[in-house]
């Protein structure tokens, strides 16, 4: 919400001078960000680095029970460019709750609701807030296909939705080579055991799947509102190049009325590097992955 200050001066006929900030202009439909601010975000590299004290990764501690969290930080940079104050947001596969932390970050009242298969995730979600005095947000514990059994979705519109899916059954492979040398264990870390998974499905049964979650959910967000997905691509195999993301982008094109409208790549410094291939041939160390924009047209 913009504060009202002594320093907030008018800038010629639709700007706000926000002094160090830059500019805002009054006709902005989509976030509460100035021109230098908005400028900043459309950067299609985005580089961070969240250490586990940093103040943006809100209760890591309990949060790192989850393979993969994500730092509520950025979600919250997300959630600042595509929603105003009083924003409503939904995230289908919630994990230990970076988007729903991110939404209390974000501040102005933003609310978010968050769809998650596995309880234990959400009990330390909950630990994550209490101990860092956040609102904690509703997360329903069921398979996101299933959401519109509840009011809580259903006679909902969203501003924005936000979902960070497994990729397909990579959690679930057994790690082999370099990177289970140097971490001295092989094993694979899925998200949950339930068959209801997306990690837990082969790929063709992933993508029918996470389109149909996908199509669910665009049909409770508000016209020229986003839909944002994380995804990351598989090492490529003799027989596929495993452009996951790629594949996703063409998937949610096919969802009435949803428009992709282009990508950011984030590349996470805390990630490490491995010798993969090392010394005999060119192995990539996946350190992005790509944050897929869409629009409800
Ligand atoms: C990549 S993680 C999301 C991490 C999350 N962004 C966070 O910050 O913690 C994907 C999550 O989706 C959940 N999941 C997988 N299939 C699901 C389904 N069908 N319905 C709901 N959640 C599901 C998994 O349990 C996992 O926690």
């Amino acid at each position: 919400m913009l504060k009202k200050s002594h320093s907030i001066k008018k800038v010629k006929k639709y700007g706000i001078d926000l002094g160090e900030r830059g500019v805002y202009d009054v006709r902005n439909k989509l976030n509460e960000l100035t021109g230098k601010e908005w400028v900043y975000f459309t950067n299609s590299i985005w580089i961070t680095g969240y250490s586990p004290t940093a103040i943006e990764n809100a209760g890591l501690k309990y949060r790192k029970i989850h393979p993969s969290p994500k730092p509520p930080g950025l979600l919250k940079d997300i959630i600042l460019f595509f929603t105003k104050s009083n924003s409503l947001i939904l995230d289908p596969f919630a994990g230990v709750g970076g988007t729903l932390i991110g939404a209390a970050m974000a501040g102005g009242n933003r609310k978010a609701i968050g769809i998650e298969l596995e309880p234990k995730y959400y009990d330390a979600y909950k630990k994550a807030c209490l101990s860092e005095c956040i609102e904690i947000m509703p997360m329903i514990i069921d398979d996101s296909l299933n959401m519109m059994n509840y009011k809580l979705i259903a006679e909902e519109e969203f501003d924005l939705i936000i979902a960070d899916p497994p990729y397909s059954n990579m959690m679930n492979k057994v790690r082999t080579g370099q990177k289970a040398k140097l971490n001295g264990e092989k094993l694979a870390t899925p998200y949950t055991d339930y068959q209801e998974d997306l990690g837990n499905l082969n790929r063709e049964r992933y993508l029918e799947k996470l389109k149909k979650i996908m199509h669910l959910a665009s049909t409770r967000l508000k016209n020229n509102k986003y839909l944002v997905v994380f995804c990351k691509d598989f090492q490529p195999e003799k027989d596929n190049p495993n452009i996951l993301h790629a594949d996703i982008i063409y998937l949610l094109s096919e969802i009435p009325r949803l428009q992709y409208k282009g990508m950011r790549i984030w590349h996470d410094q805390a990630m490490s590097l491995y010798p993969f291939g090392y010394p005999y041939s060119f192995v990539m160390n996946q350190i992005h992955q790509y944050v897929l924009i869409f629009r409800k047209e």
